[in-house]
């Protein structure tokens, strides 16, 4: 039995916000505004796999009303997510996303990023992508005032 996901996510960048993208702080002078740590590629990703299996999407389940999710680290939502993936007998067949973002540069970052979410995942590196792409200027990422990030995933079941 196999269940597709798709998952997308935006933040606003601001001043005075660590940068943390794929659980991994980048250096750069803005960050990304939100309730949580705001990582823009793990809440896509999140997203994806809730909704392979049509569940509760992440703000349901992890509302920005409640105090316990300020600044969450969400490599640990992350955590949580694919425990209820794994209780419901589903595994990560892979995954394939994208980071949309004018600057920093992502590229050097995404081997880090990779290393990270394919330990708390269980899959191998071949089966997790992440790639880089700029919004030609165009748009509010485009001008830099945002990131935003999408991801699709596979789920299998034996
Ligand atoms: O060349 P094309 O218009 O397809 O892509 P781009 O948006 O200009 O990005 C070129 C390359 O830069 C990407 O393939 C990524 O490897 C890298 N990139 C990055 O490292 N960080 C970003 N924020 C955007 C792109
Ligand atoms: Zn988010």
């Amino acid at each position: 039995m196999y269940r597709i996901g798709i998952g997308y996510d935006i933040h606003k960048l601001i001043e005075g916000r660590d940068l943390i993208i794929g659980g991994i702080k980048i250096t750069y002078g803005k960050g990304l505004l939100g309730h949580s740590d705001a990582d823009v590629l793990i809440h896509a990703i999140i997203d994806g796999l809730l909704g392979a299996l049509s569940l509760d999407d992440i703000g349901t389940i992890f509302p920005d009303t409640d105090p316990k999710y300020k600044d969450a680290d969400s490599t640990i939502l992350l955590k949580k997510v694919y425990e209820l993936i794994k209780e419901k007998g589903y595994s990560i067949v892979n995954i394939d996303s994208n980071i949309i973002a004018q600057a920093p540069k992502i590229m050097p970052y995404i081997p880090k990023m990779k290393e990270k979410l394919v330990k708390i995942l269980e899959i191998s590196h071949h089966d997790l992508s992440i790639k880089a792409k700029t919004k030609e200027k165009l748009d509010s990422v485009g001008q830099n005032l945002a990131i935003e990030s999408q991801a699709v995933v596979l789920l299998r079941r034996d």
